[in-house]
């Protein structure tokens, strides 16, 4: 199987995870998109999908399945049972690097809203330590160059996405080098950070399943 045909499998399989009645948090990607059409078949079973980019907002839509605003979801007090998304690297404790389609922020928005996070990646996403991909970081452009400077500092190296716009206005850092040994101490201190909007680094807001596409098969990763 290629690296297409894993990725249609994990999306298919996704969708044991989707509760009757519910909204769904709907994450971005080659993957997610292969999600979003396996549930295209089932769409009478949910309510809608809380979306986390222009982008899925769009396959979602055409796929005739309602598009609901996550400020909606909060004002009826309401949470999503689960959020499914991709990553671009997962550990063996399911932290993620995401960021990779530059939809990071609104998939940070989206999985707070959720109960739990189901990432479906084909085999060559699981990592021991992250830090392989360059960890993508939105920032607010007139800081880009400061928060390089910062990465600098701690051994990467920022190159600015070029011709890259994020959904909410903003540039994409790709920084490579950094080897993430402890996740949840670097994506809290680089939140920290003046002008940095959101780091790729899922920690927080890790996994509590990840569905991984095997030549063997789906193999179902969970974490406690
Ligand atoms: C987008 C993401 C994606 O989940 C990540 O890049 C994986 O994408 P793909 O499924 O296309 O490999 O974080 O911002």
């Amino acid at each position: 199987m290629n690296q297409d045909e894993l990725k249609a499998l994990v999306g298919r399989a996704a969708i044991e995870y989707v509760p009757e009645g519910s909204i769904i948090g709907v994450g971005t990607g080659s993957t997610v998109n292969c999600f979003i059409d396996a549930l295209a078949d089932v769409k009478r079973r949910i309510r809608g999908a809380v979306s986390s980019s222009n982008a899925s907002t769009e396959r979602l839509k055409r796929h005739g399945i309602a598009v609901l605003e996550a400020a909606d979801v909060v004002a009826q007090g309401a949470r999503l049972p689960v959020y499914i998304d991709g990553a671009d690297e997962i550990d063996g404790r399911g932290c993620m690097v995401k960021g990779g389609g530059a939809a990071l922020t609104r998939e940070k928005i989206v999985a707070d809203l959720a109960e739990r996070f189901v990432c479906i990646a084909d085999a060559s996403k699981r990592v021991d330590v992250l830090g392989r991909f360059p960890l993508p970081v939105e920032v607010i452009p007139m800081a880009a160059a400061q928060v390089a400077k910062r990465f600098e500092a701690i051994g990467g190296q920022a190159l600015l996405r070029a011709g890259v716009v994020t959904d909410n206005g903003n540039a994409i850092l790709d920084v490579r080098g950094l080897a993430i040994a402890d996740p949840l101490a670097m994506e809290t201190e680089i939140n920290q950070w003046p002008g940095v909007v959101t780091v790729g680094i899922f920690a927080r807001h890790r996994a509590s399943v990840c569905l991984l596409g095997t030549p063997e098969g789906v193999q179902t990763l969970n974490f406690a």
